[in-house]
């Protein structure tokens, strides 16, 4: 269900050349979705940008990053034990959506002076689907 929601999103993956996903559809009787299945990402494979810093397995140490375990609905910079920036502990509120959403597309600019060094992911559909992973690791 969350794939149908994306079907645009391959094309453009397509497009800018950055989907590592196999591209190549071997079944000539397929239909229109199968062939786009063949090349969307998963949630879980644009998580891999995060994987340097962060964990998401209940109860894993924090790295470079705090864990994010159930972050989808906590207060934000809550992690015990966990150093955040000065910047990111006063921003207040919780990871919802639009707060997850901004954040992800660029934390220099949603969070001035947070210390989370990443660009940021411009698609907004790669975002939705990694964000509803995040919602899945609780
Ligand atoms: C180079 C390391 C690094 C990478 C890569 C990285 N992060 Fe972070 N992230 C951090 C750091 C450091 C913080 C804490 C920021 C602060 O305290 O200012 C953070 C904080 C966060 C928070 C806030 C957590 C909380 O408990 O308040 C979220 C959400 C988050 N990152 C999501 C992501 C996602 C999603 C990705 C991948 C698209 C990602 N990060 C990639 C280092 C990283």
């Amino acid at each position: 269900m969350i794939r149908a929601a994306f079907l645009a999103a391959p094309l453009l993956l397509a497009a800018c050349g950055s989907s590592d996903a196999p591209t190549e559809s071997t079944d000539s009787a397929s239909s229109g979705q199968a062939q786009t299945e063949a090349v969307a990402l998963t949630g879980e494979q644009i998580f891999k940008r995060c994987v340097a810093c962060h964990k998401v397995e209940k109860g894993a140490a924090s790295g470079l990053g705090p864990n994010l375990h159930g972050v989808a609905g906590r207060a934000v910079a809550s992690v015990e034990g966990f150093n955040f920036s000065p910047a990111l502990k006063a921003k207040g509120g919780v990871w919802d959506d639009a707060n997850l959403d901004g954040y992800i597309e660029n934390p220099r600019t949603f969070v001035p002076g947070n210390k989370m060094s990443f660009a940021g992911i411009k698609d907004a559909g790669e975002r939705k689907l990694l964000i509803e992973y995040l919602k899945e690791q609780k």
